[in-house]
């Protein structure tokens, strides 16, 4: 009898000693897409899904989705508020069985500096490398280009902005607007911008996010060193526009965020966490050998 029950708590751990524990696969990838798009066009994301599981035989990939889908999905990407796109994450990542181990995460362009809020939101399940891919990590100031066949709803976009990027009505509906910095208004930024202004520590120091940042085994921006579609492009790498205008760009290392070091990236630069990568072409622009070379090592 004693042997049976025993019999039986082994049977019912052993799914979990050999899900957990068992670290011999290829850690998982997550990626989130950029505006306009969703988790699985096949010329897009569906592209990146492809190639990695090419590279990386039995390899765990999850494009998210954000709604049930995949036209919300890309509607999302213009129409949902950031804070509640993050949450609905966390939440997918927490009862993802695949990714309790842990796993990298890989975002495109605003999907960038979203998979940055699930670093700095959610700890568990772990995530090792953050990859992102012409993400805006310090907002931006103008939308020069739209990409694809979206132009109408851009020209709509610039027009909120203008109106009012920082009013509550746009905030919490217009995602490009929660990710706005204005150089020019940057009390207004730090004060009323519900997503970018609370992730970068302009209102006060969380803790916990600087913590959790800090967790990250590796932290790459790559850049587009012909980006016509992000003002400034210097935000690829966290740089932004000195403050009070918006001509002259400063790097991450002369911005006030690095030099206190509100978000633990001077720490994370001295200990080689952070890893800026240049590439020659236009927005989102990847030539595949690129990636090959110099990404896919991230998520071996
Ligand atoms: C561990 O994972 C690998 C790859 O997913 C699988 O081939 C292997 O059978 C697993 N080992 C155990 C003991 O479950
Ligand atoms: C892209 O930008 C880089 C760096 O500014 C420059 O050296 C290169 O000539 C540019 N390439 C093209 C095709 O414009």
């Amino acid at each position: 009898m004693a042997a049976l029950r025993w019999l039986c708590g082994l049977l019912l751990l052993l799914p979990l000693v050999l899900g957990a524990g068992n670290r011999t696969g290829p850690v998982p990838l997550v990626i989130w897409h950029g505006m306009g798009d969703s988790c699985c066009n096949p010329a897009s994301m569906g592209y990146i899904k492809k190639i990695v599981e090419e590279k990386i035989p039995g390899i765990y990939v999850l494009s998210l989705k954000i709604g049930t889908t995949i036209i919300e999905d890309m509607e999302n990407s213009f129409f949902m508020n950031v804070n509640d796109q993050v949450t609905q994450v966390c939440d997918t990542l927490t009862k993802d069985p695949n990714l309790q181990g842990g796993y990298n995460s890989m975002g495109f362009s605003q999907g960038g500096q979203f998979l940055r809020a699930v670093a700095q939101r959610c700890p568990s399940p772990p995530m090792f490398n953050l990859i992102s891919i012409g993400g805006q990590q310090q907002g931006v100031y103008g939308f020069p280009r739209c990409p694809g066949e979206s132009s109408h709803i851009c020209d709509w976009i610039r027009k909120m902005l203008d109106l009012g990027a920082y009013t509550k009505a746009v905030q919490g509906r217009l995602v490009q607007a929660q990710y706005w910095h204005d150089p020019l208004k940057e009390e207004e930024y730090q004060k009323y911008s519900i997503f970018l202004a609370d992730i970068n520590q302009e209102r006060g120091i969380n803790e916990l996010y600087k913590k959790n940042l800090m967790a990250l085994k590796k932290f790459v921006m790559v850049k587009f060193l012909n980006d016509t579609m992000v003002d400034p492009p210097a935000s690829e790498w966290f740089g932004f526009y000195r403050s009070g205008q918006a001509k002259e760009t400063v790097p991450l290392q002369e911005t006030s965020l690095y030099t206190e070091d509100r978000l633990g990236l001077q720490q994370m630069d001295k200990a080689g966490k952070l890893v800026f990568l240049g590439v020659e072409g236009d927005h989102l622009q990847l030539p595949v050998e690129w990636f090959y070379a110099n990404i896919i090592p991230f998520l071996n």
